[in-house]
């Protein structure tokens, strides 16, 4: 085991629940909550606010080198900045939503954040979710999960996500969009969507929030007891 606890690594496609999942697990066991997803969306986003286009590699590389990316526990969830900007809501758009797939295919960028994801897990005692921290990013991992859910149950958690903020969006363009990014996370040439080997799978479709989590924390207890 590392210093600080174990490596929870919480792999799985888009709105199967991860980060709701991976923050409440965090907070259960007193570790540290790391949002791998809002790593490169804070890229993309940087990408977007100085209109470099989504192909310009060289262009690509040279901010995702002089970024710093950190995140910061409130009263009110964790916060995300880049270079000192707030951009926890920012980077929830649907422009970056539609543009982060492009940008976490880049070598650079994956290799940058990742080896500021290895830093960041080196002592233990945290969750990542993303996904490729089972595969990639945290190959040794003592707790490797991988959330799946159907493609109608994650519109139908996206859709009423966006009610709520009060976003008028269709049911079907949603569908549409988790397919799109299922397939292109899936498809890149450089740590695709993968379950790692020895990653446990956990089918979230008829699961609620609490059911996961409390499923999660199982195998991490049964870890615990038992090294
Ligand atoms: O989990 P999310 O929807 O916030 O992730 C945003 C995008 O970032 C997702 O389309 C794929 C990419 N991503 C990645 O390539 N590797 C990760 N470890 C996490 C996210």
């Amino acid at each position: 085991m590392h210093k600080n606890g174990l490596q929870v690594a919480i792999d799985g496609p888009a709105s199967a629940g991860k980060s709701t999942v991976a923050k409440l697990v965090a907070t259960k066991f007193n570790y540290i909550y790391c949002d791998t997803g809002a790593m490169y969306r804070a890229i993309t986003y940087k990408v977007l606010q100085n209109k470099v286009d989504l192909d310009d590699e060289a262009a690509i590389t040279k901010i995702v080198q002089n970024s710093v990316i950190s995140f910061k526990p409130t009263e009110n969830g964790q916060k995300v900045f880049i270079d000192g900007e707030d951009i926890t809501e920012a980077i929830r758009s649907e422009k970056v939503t539609n543009s982060v797939s492009a940008v976490s295919a880049i070598g650079s960028v994956r290799k940058q954040l990742s080896d500021q994801q290895q830093a960041l897990a080196a002592k233990g005692g945290i969750v990542m979710d993303g996904r490729d921290i089972g595969s990639t990013v945290l190959p040794n991992a003592e707790v490797k999960i991988f959330l799946i859910a159907s493609v109608d149950e994650r519109a139908e958690r996206r859709y009423k996500e966006n009610i709520a903020k009060g976003m008028d969006t269709s049911l079907e363009v949603l569908k549409q969009e988790i397919r799109d990014r299922d397939y292109k996370d899936s498809h890149r040439a450089l740590s695709p969507l993968v379950k790692a080997k020895d990653a446990i799978e956990v089918d979230t479709t008829s699961m609620t929030i609490n059911e996961v989590v409390e499923k999660i924390s199982t195998i991490i207890e049964k870890y615990l007891t038992s090294n």
